[in-house]
């Protein structure tokens, strides 16, 4: 048995491919363009293991999907290549169109015409799990409850409108053709292998190098923050128990401010790598705001919980000390990924902001 992964190089999906190979013997087939934010050396612990197999390709190539698809004849397709950073939207849209749409369609209907090929027990255990963000339900006012599965969809940026356009047709696919699918919206995930362009890597990056920790606009914007490997559970959870159509978010109930998480990365570098020009709180730097900034994200992860019997297992706490510890002890992985094109984002994200 094989699962095709896309987007296995980038930071969710190595943690998934990481922990599937440490829990199990199927093997996994990883489909990624490597763009700036794929990076083969996340996997490097695999090279030489007979179960894993890298491929360098376009989710949007649809001849080199089917062929993937017919030579490794896999058990199911989980998808998370995708462009990710919201500010990188905002600057350029089109890959996001380009990736999370086009890419999206082509991929389910390379797999519609692959599962409609399969018979008996293969066609009906085949799954397509589209990973998505809970960024397509838009913003949340101080006191309003949590998302949840039925909450609108209302995205607010390039990013969540190219997600929550890649949902539709993922639910349409189903809908119209029986495409088993899944989906799952998921909170902001944290931990080791974030590209540093996000809040917490960043942060931890920054500081190492004594450069100012930038805060968007009063700081006060809520994330509802999930260590990567409670969400790679949750996915293994979704794939093996989800029902088909169904939709799950994934949360860890830890909302936290973007002020307050950079300020606890501040308090455990402090504690675990003292720098003796003074707390790294020194470095806090309020900016120019996000455009369209979403005020607050929440989950109520409870069907997840319910149907599936998963739960976060890492606190806000225990998973930023984790993740902490990781970047303190991997300085070489940040070294390499902060290359001459990350530079280059820096300069133009943080320029303009004053
Ligand atoms: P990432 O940016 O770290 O990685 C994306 C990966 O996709 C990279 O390896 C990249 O090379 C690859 N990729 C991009 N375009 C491609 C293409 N056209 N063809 C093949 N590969 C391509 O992203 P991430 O943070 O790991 O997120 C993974 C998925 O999870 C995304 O779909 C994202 O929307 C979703 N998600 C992310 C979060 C989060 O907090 N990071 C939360 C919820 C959902
Ligand atoms: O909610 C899930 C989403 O979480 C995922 O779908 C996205 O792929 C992922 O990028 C993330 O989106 P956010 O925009 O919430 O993450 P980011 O790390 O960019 O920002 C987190 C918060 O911190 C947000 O309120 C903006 C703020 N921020 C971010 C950066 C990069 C700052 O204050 N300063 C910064 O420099």
């Amino acid at each position: 048995m094989t699962i095709l992964v896309t987007g296995g190089a980038g930071f969710i999906g190595a943690n998934f491919i990481l922990e599937w190979m440490r829990r199990g013997d199927e093997a996994v087939v990883n489909l990624d363009a490597l763009t700036y934010a794929g990076n083969a050396d996340n996997l490097a612990s695999l090279q030489g293991d007979a179960r894993y197999d890298f491929v360098c390709g376009d989710i949007k190539d649809r001849k080199l999907v089917d062929r993937l698809l017919r030579r490794y004849a896999p058990r199911a397709v989980v998808h998370f290549a995708a462009e990710s950073h919201v500010d990188r939207s905002i600057h350029g849209p089109d890959a996001f169109i380009q990736t999370n749409v086009f890419g999206t369609f082509t991929l389910l209907e390379a797999a519609r015409s692959y599962w409609s090929g399969l018979s008996g027990a293969d066609r009906d255990d085949f799954r397509f799990l589209n990973v998505s963000t809970d960024e397509v339900y838009g913003s949340l006012e101080h006191d309003d409850p949590a998302f949840t599965e039925n909450s609108c969809y209302r995205p607010n940026s390039p990013y969540s409108a190219s997600k929550a356009a890649a949902d539709h047709l993922v639910r349409a696919w189903h809908h119209t053709y029986g495409l088993p699918v899944l989906v799952s919206n998921c909170s902001n995930n944290y931990g080791p292998r974030q590209f540093p362009e996000k809040l917490i890597p960043l942060a931890i990056t920054n500081a190492l190098c004594g450069k100012p920790l930038p805060v968007y606009g009063d700081g006060m914007s809520v994330r509802d923050w999930l260590y990567v490997g409670d969400h790679c559970s949750a996915l293994q959870a979704v794939l093996e128990g989800g029902v088909p159509g169904e939709v799950y978010n994934i949360g860890g109930r830890n909302e936290v401010s973007a002020l307050e998480v950079v300020k606890g990365v501040c308090e455990l570098l402090d504690e675990l790598h003292p720098d003796r020009a003074g707390p790294y709180s020194r470095l806090i730097t309020f900016v120019k705001d996000r455009p369209g900034h979403d005020r607050r994200y929440a989950i109520d992860p409870g069907k997840a919980e319910y149907a599936l019997a998963w739960s976060a297992v890492e606190s806000f706490a225990s998973g930023l000390r984790k993740t902490v510890d990781w970047y303190l002890a991997n300085r070489e992985w940040t070294d390499n990924v902060q290359s001459g094109a990350y530079q280059h984002w820096i300069t133009r994200n943080y320029e303009a902001r004053g």
